[in-house]
């Protein structure tokens, strides 16, 4: 499958899921503009990565929950390609930005989480697309269990973040739709790439015990596919969306997490007989 002659735009694609996610559509052809907040040495490894695979790119800095920043990194995207095929927002503040329950979480959290998912989509959709020709695709990386759950407490800034996200991956699809521009949501499952934050997601910070109970707690059953996710596995879906042949696929959440959004958490796996 190729992606030969589009040009591409990942944020926060220094690490983790946005690295893999870059790294894919390299190989399949396209052109990417690496984008990372903190780690210079991560996005020049990633974009050094990029040219491994027979392509090209830049990087390019931004604070997601800056306006201005987002302008910036916009111009310097139409600097340095002309136009844009494909827009990924991916890019999410560290943890403990965000990480408090409702009743502790304090306005800037909450901000942060707002302003990094939904502000930034809105701002990035709003000036990727008029960079955009037919085939254009913006794709918003969320996690839609904690958009419409509530029982992850600390979550709730960012649960309700990736929910104001999705709810305008629809509005712009029907927004974008008539001039060939799909617009979609990702939201992957429990991703664990390799053992270091570099290539390893968000996760595999957390405590070896806690990622330990994750990954048995999938392997039992709850995960109709007995395992836990990769960053290759959402960069592969991203790739497929981005295909011509995926033209009239728009507004929608893709799930790609191996069945667990679709298991039903009222009985016990004994009852449902998918022990
Ligand atoms: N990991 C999972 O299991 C999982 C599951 C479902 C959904 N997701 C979603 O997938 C996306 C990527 O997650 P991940 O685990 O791959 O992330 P990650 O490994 O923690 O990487 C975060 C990326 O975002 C960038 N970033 C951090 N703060 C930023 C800021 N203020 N402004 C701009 N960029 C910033 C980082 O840049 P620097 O390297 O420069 O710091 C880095 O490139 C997120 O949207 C997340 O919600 C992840």
């Amino acid at each position: 499958m190729s992606l030969k002659g589009k040009y591409a735009l990942i944020t926060g694609s220094s690490r983790g899921i946005g690295r893999a996610i870059a790294l894919k559509l390299a190989e399949c052809g396209a052109k990417i503009g690496v984008h990372y907040y903190k780690n210079i040495d991560a996005a020049n490894d990633t974009l050094a990565k990029v040219r491994e695979r027979r392509s090209d790119g830049f990087i390019v800095q931004a604070d997601v929950n800056r306006t201005d920043d987002i302008r910036g990194m916009m111009d310097h995207v139409k600097s340095e390609f002309g136009k844009l095929d494909i827009f990924v927002s991916n890019a999410r503040p560290e943890i403990p930005e965000f990480y408090k329950p409702p009743m502790e979480i304090r306005v800037e959290q909450w901000q942060q989480a707002i302003n990094s998912q939904a502000t930034a989509f809105l701002l990035g959709a709003q000036l990727a697309a008029p960079l955009m020709g037919r085939g254009g695709r913006i794709i918003a990386i969320t996690h839609s269990p904690g958009a419409r759950s509530g029982s992850w407490q600390p979550w709730v800034g960012m649960g309700s973040a990736k929910a104001a996200m999705e709810s305008l991956v629809r509005y712009f699809a029907v927004a974008l739709a008539r001039r060939g521009i799909t617009v979609n949501s990702l939201s992957p499952g429990v991703i664990f790439g390799a053992a270091n934050l570099v290539d390893g997601g968000v996760l595999v910070g957390l405590p070896p015990e806690v990622q330990q109970a994750i990954k048995s707690w999938h392997e039992i059953g709850w995960c109709p596919s007995r395992r836990t996710g990769t960053p290759q596995d959402v960069a592969n879906a991203t790739m497929l969306i981005c295909m011509e042949e995926s033209n009239w696929m728009t507004g929608q959440i893709f799930y790609v997490d191996g069945g667990a959004s679709i298991m039903d958490p009222v009985f016990p796996l004994e009852i449902q007989g998918a022990a």
